[in-house]
């Protein structure tokens, strides 16, 4: 089978770089650029990050753009505590010699949906920014993309930013609202599924077997991940929440879905970000989404170990 085209709107970031790595672990898709965002970081704090990943593992040859540094109405919000000032965590990369990808990121997205209209997959595992602004910019993307995959959002799950939002959705709460009113096919990966996606010391020791660079950034980068769960959260581990929606891609059946509509409140208050669905059809609105709702969140685990092997068998020592 055909690998399927997807371009990652990203904020790296812990997981988003564990996210980038599984996709280059992975034959099933083929990534023709990576478009960067604020969020854990700063977006050109992010995007070095996203360069010194893919020169990690050989990719330097996929490029980067980078995009919005602040939210659309909201005030910037970064994420230092959770994932290192350098947005890596302990990680040290070097510094990376690619340069950036000359247009910015909103230009780069709407150029490369429309240049390939309805064979590109999107997955966003950053707040929405880019891609909001990019729709609005040029609304002939909308019907361009393939398939849309979105980590954000929490819906029964409490939030972990807020008590009930999520990081991607809080950050941008005005761009997840735009593009979830957009029309596109989406599926939303929120925190419900995530949170049941647990790496662990011992999954990093066994990485750490193979004599790689990959494993040794894995292991850096998440004991800071591990130190903010058990600080904050008395999780043992880390919730590695964007390599989860990027597997979907081709591990569909790793989640079970639900279609519904779902919406995000902007009105401000305590609600502000929190993404809520229409389990009970209340508005009249037809779904706009399907959410997943349930995971296999250690099988999910697995396969994530496993393509680290192979990958890191790759780029040995
Ligand atoms: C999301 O927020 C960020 O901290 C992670 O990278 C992930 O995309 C989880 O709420
Ligand atoms: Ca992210």
């Amino acid at each position: 089978m055909a690998s399927r085209r997807i371009l990652i709107d990203t904020d790296p970031g812990i997981d988003d770089a564990l996210a980038i790595l599984l996709a280059l672990a992975s034959p099933e898709v083929q990534v023709e650029g990576l478009t960067v965002v604020h969020g854990n970081c700063s977006s050109w704090q992010g995007a070095q990050n996203a360069l010194a990943v893919l020169e990690l593992a050989h990719a330097a040859e996929i490029p980067v753009a980078v995009g919005c540094d602040r939210p659309l109405v909201q005030p910037s919000l970064l994420a230092p505590e959770t994932h290192g000032e350098s947005g890596l965590g302990y990680a040290r990369l070097l510094a990376p010699a690619t340069p950036l990808h000359p247009m910015h990121a909103v230009d780069f997205l709407i150029e490369r949906l429309l240049a390939a209209p309805g064979e590109i997959t999107l997955v966003c595992i950053g707040p929405l920014t880019n891609l909001a602004l990019a729709m609005r910019r040029e609304p002939r993307i909308i019907p361009a993309i393939a398939e849309l995959i979105i980590m954000g959002g929490a819906i029964r799950h409490q939030g972990n930013t807020t008590p009930l939002a999520e990081f991607n959705v809080y950050v941008d709460p005005h761009a997840a609202h735009i593009v979830y009113h957009s029309g596109v096919p989406l599926t939303l990966v929120p925190l419900d599924v995530t949170y049941q996606c647990i790496l662990t010391p011992g999954d990093v020791a066994r990485l750490l077997k193979i004599a790689s660079p990959i494993p040794r950034f894995i292991a850096d980068a998440t004991r800071f991940y591990m130190e903010f769960h058990d600080a904050y959260q008395k999780i043992e581990g880390c919730v590695i929440n964007d390599p989860l929606a990027l597997a979907l891609l081709f591990a569909p059946e790793l989640c079970v879905y639900e279609e519904h509509f779902v919406d995000v409140d902007i009105q401000g208050g305590v609600s502000m970000g929190k993404t809520f669905a229409d389990f009970y059809r209340m508005t009249g609105n037809p779904p706009n989404m399907k959410v997943a709702l349930g995971v296999r969140g250690r099988d999910f685990i697995e396969l994530f170990i496993e393509r680290m092997e192979q990958l890191s068998r790759k780029i040995a020592d």
